[in-house]
C-alpha cells in the first residue's frame, strides 16, 4: 500500500484504552466519557486487579495530558488546533473555562463522529464559552490540514498532540513536520507535542507487563522502531525539519489524581527508592527557526 493510502484507521481503537485509563483521573470529561464507551478494549487492560503498573501507566497517561495544558499556559495561545485528540475534550474544557478561545479538535473521521456523539450526550455545548469545532482530519492530508487552518480568524496558532508521533514512521513525520512548519511559518505561534517518546532497551521491555493482544497491537503499528533513539536526536530530527527546542513540560507528580491509588499499591523498593521514576518521554514546546 502507498503510503498516500495508508490506512491509519487501525490506530483508533487505541483511543479508547486511553480514555478508559485517563477515567481513572480527573482529566476533564474523561469519567462521564469512558461512562459511555464500555465494553471491550484493544489492549487487553486488567481493570480487575489494578496493580501497580495498572496505575502507573493511567499515572502516566495523566501526567501527558496536563503536560501539555502547562505548556499552552505559557503562550497566549486563542486559536488551538489539537491533531488525534481521540476521545480527549481539553477544548470544551478550554472553551468552558475562557470565552476567547476557538479550538479545532479533530481525529480521523470515525472518532470524530463518535465523539459529536458523545459530545451531544453530555450536552458539551452547553459549557462552552469560546468556540469549539470537533471535525474530521486526516493530519497526512495536507489540503485537509490547510483547509482547516483557514477556519481560524487572523493570529498565531498553536498546534497540540499527544499519541500521534509513534505510529508515524520517520517519513510520515517528516511530511506531518513539514505541514506544521508551513503553517506555523506563515501563520506563527508553536507546536507542543507530547510525542516525544524515547526507545526502551529490550531488557526493560521484557520486565513490563504487556497482554499479547496489546504486544500485538505494539507490533503491527512499529511503535517501539517508531520512537526516538533518544532525546538528542529528537532534538536533531525537530531541528531537520526546521523546529526549535524552546522548552519542555515539567511534572509535578504529586499534583496527579491517579497519585492516592498509586501510592497504595507501590511495591517496597519503588516506595523507598530516591530516584524518580525512570523518564521515557518528554512534552515539548517546538517553534520554527
Ligand atoms: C493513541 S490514540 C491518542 C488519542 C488521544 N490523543 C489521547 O492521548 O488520548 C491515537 C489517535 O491517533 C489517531 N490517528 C492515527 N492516525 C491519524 C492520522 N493520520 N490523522 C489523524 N489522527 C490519527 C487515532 O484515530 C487515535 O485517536
Amino acid at each position: 500500500m502507498s503510503q498516500d493510502q495508508k490506512d491509519f484507521s487501525s490506530v483508533s481503537p487505541s483511543a479508547k484504552s486511553l480514555l478508559l485509563m485517563k477515567g481513572y483521573t480527573d482529566i476533564p470529561y474523561a469519567k462521564q466519557t469512558a461512562a459511555l464507551l464500555p465494553g471491550p478494549e484493544v489492549f487487553d487492560l486488567n481493570f480487575k486487579e489494578k496493580d501497580f503498573w495498572f496505575w502507573i501507566r493511567v499515572m502516566h497517561m495523566e501526567s501527558r495530558y496536563w503536560s501539555i495544558d502547562q505548556l499552552l499556559k505559557q503562550t497566549d495561545a486563542t486559536n488551538i488546533l489539537e491533531l488525534s485528540s481521540g476521545y480527549s475534550f481539553r477544548g470544551a474544557d478550554l472553551c468552558a473555562k475562557d470565552e476567547r478561545i476557538h479550538y479545532i479538535d479533530t481525529d480521523l473521521q470515525e472518532v470524530i463522529a463518535m465523539k459529536q456523539n458523545i459530545a451531544r450526550e453530555l450536552h458539551i455545548a452547553d459549557d462552552l464559552r469560546g468556540r469549539l469545532d470537533l471535525l474530521p482530519l486526516d493530519v497526512m492530508d495536507r489540503t485537509a490540514f490547510d483547509s482547516i487552518i483557514n477556519r481560524f480568524n487572523d493570529g498565531p496558532i498553536t498546534i497540540v498532540n499527544e499519541g500521534l508521533l509513534m505510529y508515524l514512521d520517520m517519513e510520515e513525520k517528516k511530511k506531518l513536520c513539514s505541514v506544521i512548519h508551513s503553517t506555523l511559518k506563515i501563520r506563527g505561534g508553536c507546536w507542543i507535542t507530547a510525542d516525544v517518546y524515547i526507545k526502551r532497551p529490550a531488557e526493560i521491555r521484557a520486565v513490563l507487563p504487556q497482554s499479547k493482544s496489546e504486544a500485538n497491537f505494539f507490533e503491527q503499528h512499529n511503535i517501539e522502531e517508531n520512537k526516538f533513539d533518544s532525546y538528542e536526536s529528537a532534538e536533531e530530527f525537530f531541528k531537520e525539519q526546521g523546529f526549535e527546542f524552546v522548552k519542555e513540560a515539567v511534572t509535578d507528580y504529586r499534583q496527579l489524581s491517579v497519585m492516592p491509588q498509586l501510592v497504595k499499591v507501590l511495591p517496597e523498593e519503588v516506595r523507598n527508592s530516591k530516584e524518580p521514576p525512570p523518564k521515557i518521554q518528554a512534552t515539548w514546546m517546538l517553534r520554527v527557526i
